[in-house]
C-alpha cells in the first residue's frame, strides 16, 4: 500500500480514502465523492501531524481500533468540514425572511396569542448566521412588540462553536454588513468587532449533529429553521435523513430555509414549497 511520497508527505491511497470517507459519512452524512480525494487528504494531513502519525493508514487504524476512537471522531469532523460563512450572507434570501416569512409568522402568532419566536440556525459555523438573524429580528421591533426571541445556533464542529461563543469577528466576516447594523450591534476592539451583549444573549449555542436523530431530538418547537449551505455536502440519502430530522423539530406551520443554491426538490415531500419573491421557503403543514 502506497503511503509515503517523494517529499515524505503521507499520501492517501484510494483504498484508504474509501475507508476514511466511509467513517466521515457514517458519523456526519458528509459525502466525499471520488473527485474530492485531494480535499480529504489536505484536510486530514494536519490531523495526522498533530497526532504524530506517519501514514493515513495509521490514522484509519486509530479510528477503527483505538480505545480513544470515539473522542477522535470529533477531531476528524472538525478537520473535514467546510466552515465558510459571513454576516448577512445571501442578502436576497434574508430579505425574503424579513419581508415574507416574519410577517406571516407574526400574523399566526397574533392569531394564536403566542408571544415567543424560536429560530434554529442548524449549521451555524462560527455564528454569523444566528447573530445576523437576531439583529434582524431586533430591527423588526419584535422585542417592542412584546415577543421573546430565542435563537439556537448549532453545528457539528466544536471548533467553530467556540468561535461563535467568543463573538469576535474580523472585517472580512462583516463585509456584507450594513453600516447601520455595524454601528448599532457591534463594538470595535483592536482590529476586530465584538457582537453587542444584547445580541449575544439572544443566541444560545450547542453541538448538534444533524445526521443523528438522538441529537436533533433535543431541539423542538422551532418556528423557523435555517439549514443553509450544508445540504450541498450530503448525498441524497443523508439529505433525506437530515430533512426528516429537521421536520420533527419544527412546529406545525413553521418554516425551513435552505441555501440559495439548495433545493428539497426530489428529496422530500414533507414540506410545502412556497415561492416568495423568486425564492423558495418550505413550510410544515
Ligand atoms: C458552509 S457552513 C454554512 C454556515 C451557515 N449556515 C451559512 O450559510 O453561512 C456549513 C456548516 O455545516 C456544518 N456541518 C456539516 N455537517 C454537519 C452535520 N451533520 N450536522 C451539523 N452541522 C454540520 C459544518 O461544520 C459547517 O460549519
Amino acid at each position: 500500500m502506497l503511503t509515503l511520497g517523494l517529499n515524505s508527505k503521507p499520501k492517501l491511497s484510494h483504498e484508504t480514502f474509501c475507508y476514511l470517507r466511509d467513517i466521515v459519512y457514517a458519523q456526519s452524512g458528509i459525502a466525499f465523492a471520488d473527485t474530492k480525494k485531494y480535499l480529504l487528504e489536505t484536510r486530514l494531513l494536519r490531523r495526522l501531524e498533530e497526532k504524530n502519525l506517519k501514514t493515513f493508514e495509521d490514522y484509519y487504524y486509530f479510528l477503527t481500533y483505538d480505545q480513544g476512537r470515539e473522542a477522535e471522531y470529533r477531531h476528524l469532523l472538525n478537520s473535514v468540514v467546510t466552515n465558510e460563512t459571513s454576516f448577512f450572507r445571501d442578502p436576497v434570501q434574508l430579505e425574503v425572511f424579513r419581508k415574507g416569512v416574519i410577517p406571516r409568522l407574526l400574523e399566526e402568532k397574533y392569531r394564536t396569542g403566542s408571544k415567543s419566536v424560536r429560530i434554529w440556525s442548524s449549521a451555524c459555523s462560527t455564528g454569523e448566521e444566528p447573530y445576523t438573524l437576531a439583529m434582524m429580528l431586533m430591527e423588526e421591533g419584535l422585542v417592542q412588540k412584546g415577543f421573546t426571541i430565542e435563537i439556537i445556533g448549532s453545528d457539528i464542529s466544536d471548533v467553530v462553536l467556540k468561535a461563535a461563543v467568543a463573538a469576535r469577528y474580523d472585517r472580512y466576516s462583516l463585509r456584507n454588513t450594513p453600516e447601520a447594523y455595524l454601528r448599532k450591534y457591534f463594538t470595535p476592539c483592536a482590529d476586530a468587532f465584538t457582537v453587542s451583549p444584547r445580541v449575544m444573549e439572544t443566541v444560545k449555542f450547542r453541538n448538534v449533529n444533524l445526521f443523528n436523530a438522538g441529537e436533533t431530538r433535543a431541539v423542538r418547537n422551532m418556528d423557523i429553521v435555517f439549514c443553509r449551505n450544508v445540504l450541498i455536502y450530503f448525498d441524497e440519502t443523508s439529505k433525506r435523513k437530515v430533512c426528516s430530522h429537521i421536520y420533527d423539530t419544527i412546529s406545525k406551520g413553521g418554516y425551513l430555509l435552505v441555501g440559495f443554491s439548495e433545493s428539497l426538490h426530489n428529496i422530500t415531500r414533507l414540506f410545502n414549497p412556497i415561492s416568495i419573491e423568486r425564492s423558495v421557503v418550505y413550510q410544515k403543514s
